[in-house]
């Protein structure tokens, strides 16, 4: 299968004239690599009027011939036309057939289990590398996860075999696309129980999600971390980051050994206002997931949240900032490891994350197999130096 010099673009962004998807095209117009690239999406009018300058493809989502047609023409398709489970999977089995690297920004477990188990095999004859959750969610997880991994085995000579994430001291706001998507994944959860069976498995993303692994569970209450001295609170996109750091650790066969232990939780001050957070946390997360169980309830959270097309004030999104606190242990020597941005998590850095994932998988000269596989996976060190150089902090804490 061919992805090479004989392709018309080096990346396409598909979905350009969504909210998340015109701050990633603006990062890649910014780009000092200077691609070859279009943007794509199924209104022309919308996709012309962003000025990007570039060529415009267009593509409705469900039209797989025009979907064949743009994945054939480039290395590298970037997609933020989410719910992916709505407006994906076309797409990326265009690009697994075609042998085109794909990036996303999914954070749907249930849709990612059914295209693994759709195009994952054919993925890896074509060569294509199909890289999923290349922004916040999940970014910081996975890659923060492998990169505190390499510094902790050159400090001890061997990996750590736990790993805690705390997610803290983040601002930032939500698009509909993003609340979109929530709503997708309860909407599926409610209406079928495999899709539930599959939300609650901790190895859900695994290559063998029913073999045996060490138990593990999400989060559901306060905590007390005592080596940070911060409350902790369960975090909303545990259950989805854990399973992908899962899946990148069984991809790479399991080099931080068979019981391996990754969790990840919210963090606040270890002060009474600390617990007052955390108490909030956890008690809006339930009052949340209790909402999402209940159909007219979900129906007047969809009415009441940003629509598809808005997100946040480019004022919240200059303030905003995330901060994630990894601490790795191996029995006897413990490391503290930092992943953070000065940029609101969920947009202007996703933008920058998947930005440069897609620049990555397109310029960068990577060794990694085709399939669907973690950012880590697909890209580890050269990702990690191109996030460093645009402005994130991945890094031991000081
Ligand atoms: N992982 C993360 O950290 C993160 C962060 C941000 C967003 N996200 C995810 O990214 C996705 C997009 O979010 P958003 O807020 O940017 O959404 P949005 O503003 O609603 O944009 C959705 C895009 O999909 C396109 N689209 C919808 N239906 C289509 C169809 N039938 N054919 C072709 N294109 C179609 C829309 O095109 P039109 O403009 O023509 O309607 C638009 O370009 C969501 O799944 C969200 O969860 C994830």
């Amino acid at each position: 299968m061919t992805n090479d010099m004989t392709r018309t673009y080096d990346l396409v962004v598909f979905g350009a004239s969504g909210f998340t998807g015109r701050l990633v095209a603006e990062h890649i117009a910014r780009s000092a690599d200077k691609p070859r690239w279009a943007i794509a999406g199924r209104n022309r009018e919308k996709l012309e009027a962003l000025g990007f300058g570039v060529p415009v493809l267009v593509a409705d989502a469900h039209d797989r011939p025009a979907l064949d047609a743009i994945a054939r023409a480039t290395k590298v398709v970037c997609t933020t036309a989410g719910p992916y489970a709505k407006y994906g999977s076309d797409l990326l089995a265009a690009c697994a057939d075609a042998g085109t690297h794909y990036c996303d920004l999914t954070g749907e477990v249930q849709w990612l289990r059914r295209m693994i188990d759709a195009h994952h095999e054919r993925a890896r004859e074509t060569g294509a590398r199909i890289v999923n959750s290349c922004g916040y969610d999940s970014i910081p997880s996975d890659l923060g996860t492998w990169a505190l991994q390499q510094e902790f085995t050159a400090r001890y000579g061997h990996p750590a075999s736990s790993v805690l994430a705390l997610y803290g001291e983040t601002s930032g706001g939500l698009s509909g696309g993003t609340v979109a998507s929530g709503l997708q994944t309860a909407t599926e959860a409610g209406e079928d129980r495999a899709v539930r069976k599959i939300l609650a498995n901790p190895y859900a993303l695994d290559p063998d999600p029913t073999a045996a692994r060490p138990a593990v569970r999400d989060e559901s209450s306060i905590g007390w971390e005592p080596r940070l001295k911060m409350f902790t609170a369960p975090f909303v996109m545990a259950p989805f980051n854990t399973r992908i750091v899962r899946r990148g650790h069984a991809l790479a066969g399991f080099p931080w050994g068979p019981d391996f232990r990754y969790r990840e939780v919210m963090s606040t001050p270890g002060s009474a206002r600390g617990l007052a957070m955390a108490v909030g946390f956890t008690g809006g997360l339930g009052a949340i997931a209790f909402a999402l169980k209940r159909p007219k309830l979900r129906a007047v959270l969809a009415k009441r949240a940003p629509q598809p097309g808005e997100g946040p004030s480019a004022k919240t999104r200059e303030r905003g900032h995330w901060k994630v606190r990894f601490v790795a242990e191996d029995g006897i020597h413990q490391l503290i490891y930092v992943a953070a941005d000065r940029a609101d998590p969920g947009y202007g850095s996703t933008a920058k994350m998947l930005g440069e994932s897609t620049l990555c998988l397109a310029l960068d000269p990577l060794t990694s197999e085709g399939g669907c596989i973690t950012p880590s996976v697909a890209m580890g060190a050269p990702l990690l130096a191109r996030l460093q150089r645009a402005g994130l902090t991945f890094g031991p804490a000081s």
